[in-house]
């Protein structure tokens, strides 16, 4: 965290449909319900998340902004002076932007399908985070840097052996994963995070073990 401003925390992988803007969204919604004053910005010139908040009515009580420039840096600063948190979704793939967003980063979010497909994208992605880190501007304050096991099917043992392999290579993982659950299909159609339809259900208990242990990891 920089000097008493909010905390950024991007979401960055280097494939698409790995559950980005759909843990971003989930992050966001409740960081802004546990009393976090919370900020959003839509990196991803899909812009699926101002989609995703335009399907609701009335729209959901968050900000989302769209940035899909190379200012997303200045403009995730400025909205960390007025934010606890800021939330960025950025697109499935390498480019300014992306490096940008992670320019600014406390923290970097790896959304993971617990396929063992996915392990190298994963590991692209940490790849990317850690040149970041290595450059002149970041070496003296790296970013803090987690995998997350999204789309998992409940109890299957794929997600353990994609896990243990990860932990094994040195990666490190959230606790919490988001299971592979259709209400948040149901939930996006109304422009709405598993939460807000239903705080105790499953998925919003997985929700809430991600944004505690984010919180946790920024210390807010
Ligand atoms: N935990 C989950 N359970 C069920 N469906 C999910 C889950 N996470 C994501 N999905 C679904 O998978 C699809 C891809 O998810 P999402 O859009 O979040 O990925 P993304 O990484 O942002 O994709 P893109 O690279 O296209 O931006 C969406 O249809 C979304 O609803
Ligand atoms: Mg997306």
């Amino acid at each position: 965290m920089r000097n008493g401003t909010g905390a950024i925390v991007v979401m960055a992988t280097l494939k698409g449909g790995s559950g980005k803007s759909t843990a971003a969204a989930c992050l966001a919604a409740h960081c802004q319900l546990g009393g976090l004053r919370t900020a959003m910005i839509d990196a991803d010139p899909q812009a699926s998340l101002l989609h995703w908040r335009d399907l609701g009515d009335p729209p959901v009580d968050l900000s989302i902004v769209a940035e899909t420039s190379e200012e997303v840096a200045q403009r995730a600063r400025n909205l960390a002076r007025e934010s606890e948190i800021v939330v960025i979704d950025t697109a499935g793939f390498r480019n300014r932007t992306m490096i940008e967003a992670l320019s600014v980063a406390d923290l970097a979010v790896i959304p993971i399908k617990a396929s063992p497909l996915d392990i190298s994208a994963a590991i692209d992605t940490v790849r990317l985070i850690e040149e970041v880190n290595a450059t002149e501007e970041r070496r003296p304050r790296p970013m803090n840097y987690r995998l997350l096991l999204t789309q998992v099917t409940v109890g299957s043992a794929v997600a353990r052996h994609v896990r243990n392999e990860l932990a094994q290579a040195g990666y490190v993982l959230f606790d919490a994963e988001l299971a592979n659950r259709v209400v948040y299909a149901e939930a996006s159609l109304v422009g709405r995070m598993p939460i807000h339809l239903d705080a105790r259900s499953a998925a919003a208990r997985d929700g809430e073990a991600f944004a505690r242990e984010v919180r946790h990891a920024l210390g807010r």
